[in-house]
């Protein structure tokens, strides 16, 4: 049995068997306790082996030493933990040699992460990815219950979703020498694909085949992108959850996007247990009581030009000056989330040059129906928009921005035959699982991070 259901049923029982990796042991005259974790949950199961009729075993067991022990579970008689596992039998699956990394000393997360194959097993990583784990069970619980439809997009693809040239190439050219044309250009019709394919930014533009097909759907999954950013925010492979909603307008999908992550907030307060109640102690201070409050609060809604207005007004020295047609840095995001509002923010209907070909133009022909969801700290987790469904505007958008309409053609088809308005957003996962475990490196939220030069594991 695993000690979360043990602990949770405060079980007592004469004959019970648990596997784990010992986390402590402390010896006294007659018997050695110790803290045992399997995993399952944050605490410990804290047993009593008596010294003298296992004392070879017992010699043999240290920090990190995966063991078998079978008892009783009985009430324990010291304070600090409800029951105990009083040994009967005790037997070491895996011993550890002295050069175990991970003492029971506090490590920095720099350390840990050079680590990653051995960090699940610290207190933070173990509640930070159970944490990631009621978050993806509650991306599909919030849109399961709506009717969407959970689709996979493929992963190789040969559009560009952002048009803003990120992607990671796929070929199986042998790189010294590929094919090339008279021109001397790289030959890509000689390649797997027949064409140049590259790792998915997003999944949005056949989750719209969908959406104007079957309907409201979502995809989660991973994307990639090959920007050199080497922030706290930014990976070179993340999961994205982005939902397509037919019939919409720009209103219904932040309203969506709303009623999501507030979703997503009341399930981790309602499933996090211990896990967010060490995480509301040691690693963010308050973030219970923040996700309460936020999970009931209306999010701001505000647009573009008002966020600069503001930004302009507010008398705040910025790195990045703010004026109309900059796009928003991370210092102005923190201001509208920290100082100005307070909370989240909508920014909504951005210049049309900082935004992706496929948002809707306006009507006063400089903006376009965007919307992004700003979060104190973390910034921008959400990125969404209404979907351009006009055929000769999109046409337009398309050579303006130097693309090539041909490598669009099933995309433009959808706006041909039978379009209609629609709109969806793409949230950003480990931004949220930083949010709420409070995490400042979006390195620590991801079992195996991806970025610059980083790909061990
Ligand atoms: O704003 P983005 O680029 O939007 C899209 O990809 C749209 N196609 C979404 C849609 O409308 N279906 O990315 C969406 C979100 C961002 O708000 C951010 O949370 C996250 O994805 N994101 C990243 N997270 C980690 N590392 C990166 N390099 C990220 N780039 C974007
Ligand atoms: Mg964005």
């Amino acid at each position: 049995m695993r000690i979360k259901e043990i602990l949770g049923k405060k079980l007592i029982t004469d004959s019970i068997t648990v596997s784990g990796w010992v986390r402590t042991k402390r010896t006294s005259k007659s018997v050695t306790f110790i803290e045992l974790n399997d995993g399952s949950c944050f605490s410990n199961l804290q047993a009593t082996v008596d010294n003298t009729e296992f004392e070879e075993t017992v010699s043999g067991i240290s920090t990190g030493t995966s063991v078998e022990m079978s008892g009783a579970l009985i009430p324990s008689p010291a304070s600090g933990q409800d029951i105990e596992l009083q040994v009967k039998n005790i037997k070491i699956l895996g011993g550890v040699s002295p050069d175990y990394p991970l003492q029971k000393k506090r490590h920095s997360f720099e350390f840990l992460r050079d680590i990653a194959h051995l960090r699940p097993r610290a207190n933070t990583f173990g509640a930070v990815f159970r944490i990631r784990n009621i978050l993806a069970y509650s991306v599909h619980e919030f849109f399961q219950e709506r009717g969407y439809v959970y689709l996979n997009s493929p992963i190789v693809t040969t559009s560009d979703c952002e048009g803003a040239g990120e992607m990671f190439n796929v070929s199986t050219f042998n790189m010294e020498n590929p094919p090339r044309t008279d021109k001397n250009e790289i030959d890509w019709t000689k390649d797997f694909f027949g064409k140049k394919a590259s790792l998915t930014v997003s999944g949005q533009l056949e989750a719209e085949i969908f959406a104007t097909s079957i309907g409201n759907c979502y995809t989660f999954g991973p994307t990639f992108r090959a920007e050199n950013s080497n922030t706290s925010r930014h990976l070179a492979e993340f999961w994205m959850i982005e939902p397509e909603i037919a019939f919409a307008n720009l209103k219904e999908d932040m309203d969506v996007a709303e009623a999501f992550v507030r979703h997503l907030f009341k399930k981790v307060i309602e499933k996090g247990g211990d896990d967010l109640d060490f995480i509301n102690k040691r690693i963010s201070q308050g973030i219970t009581d923040l996700l309460e409050k936020l999970s009931k609060a209306d999010f701001t809604r505000i647009t573009y030009t008002e966020a600069i207005e503001i930004l302009e007004k507010s008398g705040e020295k910025f790195e990045y000056p703010p004026s109309w047609g900059i796009d928003l840095q991370s210092e102005h995001e923190r201001y509208l989330t920290e100082k100005a509002f307070d909370g989240p923010v909508f920014v909504t209907d951005y210049p049309k040059d900082i935004k992706a070909f496929y948002m809707r133009m306006n009507d006063d022909g400089k903006t376009v129906a965007a919307m992004d969801l700003l979060l104190p700290r973390v910034g921008e987790i959400i990125g969404g928009s209404q979907r351009e469904e006009r055929y000769d505007i999109l046409l337009d958008r398309i050579k303006q921005l130097g693309l090539n309409p041909e490598d669009y053609w099933w995309y433009m088809d959808l706006r041909k035959y039978g379009t209609v308005e629609h709109s969806g957003f793409g949230l950003g996962f480990e931004r949220i699982v930083q949010f709420v475990t409070g995490m400042s490196n979006i390195r620590d939220v991801i079992p195996f991070p991806r970025a610059p030069g980083l790909a061990e594991f």
